[in-house]
């Protein structure tokens, strides 16, 4: 792991996002050349987030006492694997996984990228991938030069996944129906840890899904259910 010196994050806010775990902005200053300590861990993984979080959503914080609980587990194993490995640093590797549902424009993605903004400081390192239900199936469709096995993989393999509007899609064909189940399927086998965000109702997750997604969702995931109205058309 490279070592980060505090000034690369000077400017930003994260003062917030550390107060929800107890820290400071002082302890991720923490100037030791120390590529293993906590603080340089948050700042490398800080940094990395940084890339993946759209411009949109730069700034978003989670206000869902649900989200935040999930975080604070995923921390706790993290740790707890590391003690017992007594591994340099602690990793997301394995974790429950969650199901945000809403309409559209309740704050889906806002939630699902502030909860990522605010486990990236906590100090344990994650590898995260992103993206959305339909640029997944448009970067897997098969095209001449393209192994799009291997970009399935980095998604299906990620530490730590966000899938962004699964089911959006009106008309699921076999092809999508097929990488959403291999993709569910594996990340629930191995206990993966995948948040995922969808504007299906509960009801309707079966019919727009596939009954085979359905049902491992229905047992990997914790459901929180956003309600409200479009904030987009809110202004
Ligand atoms: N808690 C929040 N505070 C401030 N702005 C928010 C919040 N939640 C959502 N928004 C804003 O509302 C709009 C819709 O949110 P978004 O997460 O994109 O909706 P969707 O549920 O469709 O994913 C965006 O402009 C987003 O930045
Ligand atoms: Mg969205």
């Amino acid at each position: 792991m490279q070592y980060v010196p505090p000034s690369a994050l000077r400017g930003h806010d994260l003062e917030p996002l550390l107060a929800k775990h107890g820290l400071t902005s002082a302890w991720l200053a923490t100037h030791d050349f120390d590529s293993h300590s906590t603080a340089n861990v948050a700042r490398v993984t800080y940094g990395e987030t940084v890339a993946k979080v759209p411009f949109h959503y730069r700034s978003a914080r989670t206000t869902l006492p649900q989200l935040h609980a999930w975080i604070v587990g995923l921390v706790a194993e993290a740790k707890r694997r590391q003690a017992e490995r007594g591994a340099p640093i602690a990793s997301i590797t394995h974790g429950p996984s969650l199901l945000l549902l809403g309409a559209t424009g309740v704050g889906k993605t806002y939630e699902a990228y502030g909860a990522m903004r605010e486990l990236s400081v906590t100090g344990v390192y994650c590898q995260w991938a992103v993206t959305t239900a339909a640029d997944l199936y448009a970067a897997l469709r098969p095209r001449h030069g393209i192994d799009s096995e291997a970009e399935f993989r980095t998604y299906r393999d990620a530490r730590l996944l966000l899938v962004d509007d699964l089911g959006a899609d009106r008309k699921p064909t076999e092809f999508t129906e097929e990488i959403n189940f291999r993709l569910i399927n594996h990340r629930y086998e191995h206990y993966l840890p995948t948040l995922i965000t969808t504007n299906v109702g509960p009801k309707e997750l079966a019919s727009r899904l596939g009954d085979r997604v359905a049902s491992r969702l229905a047992e990997m995931c914790e459901r929180i259910a956003i309600k409200g109205n479009d904030r987009r058309r809110a202004a």
